[in-house]
């Protein structure tokens, strides 16, 4: 009886310390197996006076009933601690973000267009565009700038290399070419903006030789300038997200419209910082006026019939202040820091329902 009480803590504690289920089968086939000694014990049995019989039979019995549930336990137990050990080392948590990989940010230049965009879209406005090299005619003549006039020069153009047989073509000096574009392909009501790239040679803190405007075209029998009034003054408080933006129009020239006029908003500076909406000094944000009858007779429109307003602002300059950024030449330098700071997140679209910026 004592063998088997010591036979069974010892098969019991190798049971325990068995690291897999190889060892633990080794340690099956080597008490319960043909040859193991429970086994060999069981086969002692008939050899046996009925007396002993009658005391080792159920304490074998029992043994083998131990050891086998014993070694059945442990092996569930080692699958189990198996299956965790490939769960934890083969998981992959999905919810974690991409490791080592920059994420791209929009250029505040594209998020100020998209916001520009949306804000004219819910207007009722279609997006236009053309060319960025342009002819003399588009870029000036049908924009009633006189032949030789100073206006021309003004705008510090630059002149490309002229083709043989070619006149010679220039970068578009502003966006307003394409508003002689579209009218002489398209009949009234007209009601566009023109989101582009503009070129002038011109470098400082305010001005790169690249930049980039938004044009306005509204043209049918009745728009005037109260709705053009109307129209920037409700686009730049949406732009601003400021409800009492105050603004106010200056008399201007340009060739191109009669009344001409700017707009200006009211800003103040404090320290380095400007604030839009308050204060007492005014900044200059877009150029604007009712179309001149000569620009509609250049189109092949008669201005008898039709008439309408149009305006120029500069997008980078906007995004300048709506956004805090303090040198316009950092729009175009590539630095990665710098756009990673001023940069907008791809999912961050601009929208009236949600709120512009974001
Ligand atoms: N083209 C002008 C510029 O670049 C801006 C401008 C002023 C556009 C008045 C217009 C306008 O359409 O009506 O300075």
């Amino acid at each position: 009886m004592t063998d088997l009480k010591a036979l069974e803590t010892d098969l019991l504690s190798q049971i325990a310390k068995a690291p897999d289920g190889a060892v633990l089968d080794e340690i099956r086939v080597s008490a319960l197996g043909k040859k193991g000694v429970i086994s060999l014990q069981m086969k002692t049995l008939g050899k046996m006076s009925p007396q002993e019989r009658k005391e080792m039979g159920p304490a074998l019995n029992n043994l083998k009933n131990v050891i086998g549930a014993a070694i059945e336990e442990k092996k569930t137990a080692l699958e189990e601690a198996t299956l965790e050990a490939r769960l934890a080392t083969e998981k992959i948590d999905v919810t974690l973000p991409v490791r080592d990989i920059k994420r791209g940010k929009i250029h505040p230049v594209t998020q100020v267009m998209e916001e520009m965009t949306a804000i004219f879209s819910a207007m009722g406005f279609d997006v236009a565009e053309g060319p960025d090299i342009e002819d003399d005619f588009h870029n000036f003549t049908a924009l009633n700038f006189p032949p030789d006039h100073p206006a021309r020069e003004m705008h510090d153009t630059f002149f490309l290399e002229p083709r043989e047989g070619e006149d010679r073509k220039v970068l578009r000096t502003h966006t307003s070419p394409v508003q002689i574009r579209t009218m002489m392909n398209q009949k009234p009501p007209i009601r566009i903006i023109i989101p582009g790239r503009t070129f002038r040679c011109d470098s400082d803190q305010t001005h790169t030789p690249m930049f980039h405007q938004v044009e306005g075209l509204v043209i049918d029998k009745t728009s005037h300038m109260g709705h053009l009034k109307g129209t920037l003054e409700a686009f730049i408080k949406t732009f601003f997200e400021i409800d009492n933006l105050e603004t106010r129009f200056r008399p201007h020239f340009f060739p191109f419209t009669e009344p001409s006029a700017e707009m200006d908003v009211r800003y103040e500076r404090v320290g380095n910082e400007v604030r839009i909406g308050q204060g007492d000094q005014w900044m200059e944000i877009l150029g604007c006026g009712m179309v001149h009858p000569n620009v509609l007779k250049n189109c092949g429109l008669d201005p008898d019939e039709y008439q309408g307003f149009a305006w120029g602002m500069g997008v980078d300059r906007l995004a300048m202040l709506k956004y805090g950024i303090p040198d316009l030449r950092d729009f175009f330098a590539a630095d990665f820091r710098w756009l990673e700071h001023y940069g907008f997140d791809a999912n961050d679209q601009p929208n009236l329902a949600t709120g512009l910026s974001g």
